[in-house]
């Protein structure tokens, strides 16, 4: 079926629910983006389709979450190439609003305060960015509520913004928001780069660089695997060996409440659940990239 583009609230909800009767379905899916899609995002639509009777999917580029307003004008928009590729995953309806019909009076004078989780890491070099980031997510998750007003509601983030999503998580249940989270692992390109919208921004040469990053994960992951020390120390020399990386952190998380895990790791072999964080400009684009350990 070809996808249906609507720009206002009001319209999300009466197709959705349109389409829930029509469908005789049971469960709405929602696919939160800014659009700029790509692989990594046909993952989360994917999902969303094989799990669910509808799927929605948000393309916005929220004013709040972004620190400098040259940042907000350089974000890549690509509607229409976004739209073939919801249409081409069996996305149901996407929901492009503008600023105005998100923030009708202007910016929110109430928000979500992302909380004690988002002072670190990606936090510590972008104040407020987490504040702006939920306070949309918080919309746009009332916004995709099945239009019926019942059945299962689901909503997909991917692993990558591994952050945005342990806050998102926190969110909604200390929130009580009627949605499930399903978490979305990350694509990786045949070389192991990470998927992302700002991979567009790197020379062929940053790209190639950029590789070590995936490089130093998959060596804590092998390490984690064999029961070894993590050894972040020879990890994070690699990242540094290479002149046009700059690392911002690279640790150990717990994945729930994002605390460094470094002793449990250092001279014994890594036990439990954690979460390898990395941050680094390449050239002049920032990238982050995560790989989950579990032994
Ligand atoms: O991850 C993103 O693309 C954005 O932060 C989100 C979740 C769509 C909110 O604007």
């Amino acid at each position: 079926m070809p996808i249906q583009l609507v720009t206002t609230a009001a319209q999300l909800r009466t197709e959705s629910a349109r389409l829930l009767t029509e469908k005789r379905g049971t469960s709405q899916g929602l696919v939160p983006t800014m659009g700029a899609l790509h692989e990594g995002h046909a993952q989360l639509a994917r999902t969303a389709v094989a799990e669910n009777d509808v799927v929605v999917a948000s393309i916005f580029v929220n004013p709040l979450q972004f620190g400098e307003a040259v940042d907000l004008d350089r974000y890549p928009r690509t509607l229409e190439a976004d739209l073939a590729l919801l249409e081409a995953e069996g996305v149901d309806l996407a929901f492009a609003p503008a600023v105005e019909e998100v923030y009708p009076g202007g910016e929110p004078l109430v928000r979500i305060t992302a909380g004690v989780l988002a002072d670190k890491w990606e936090g510590a070099s972008r104040p407020g960015h987490f504040d702006g980031a939920l306070t949309v997510v918080a919309k746009l998750l009332h916004y995709g509520l099945p239009g019926l007003g019942q059945g299962t509601y689901r909503a997909y983030f991917g692993q990558k913004d591994a952050q945005q999503l342990t806050l998102v998580q926190r969110m909604v249940a200390d929130l009580n928001f009627p949605v499930e989270i399903v978490p979305v692992p990350i694509v990786r390109s045949p070389d192991g780069l990470a998927l992302s919208s700002r991979n567009r921004f790197l020379s062929a040469e940053e790209r190639e660089a950029a590789l070590v990053l995936s490089r130093a994960l998959r060596l804590v992951e092998e390490r984690a695997n064999a029961h070894e020390p993590l050894d972040l120390d020879s990890a994070r020399a690699l990242v540094e060996s290479q002149p046009l990386v700059e690392l911002d952190y690279f640790d150990v998380v717990d994945p729930r409440t994002l605390e460094p895990l470094a002793e449990n790791c250092r001279e014994t072999p890594f036990r439990g659940e954690g979460l390898v964080l990395i941050a680094a400009k390449v050239g002049p684009v920032r990238l982050i990239d995560n790989v989950p350990l579990d032994s």
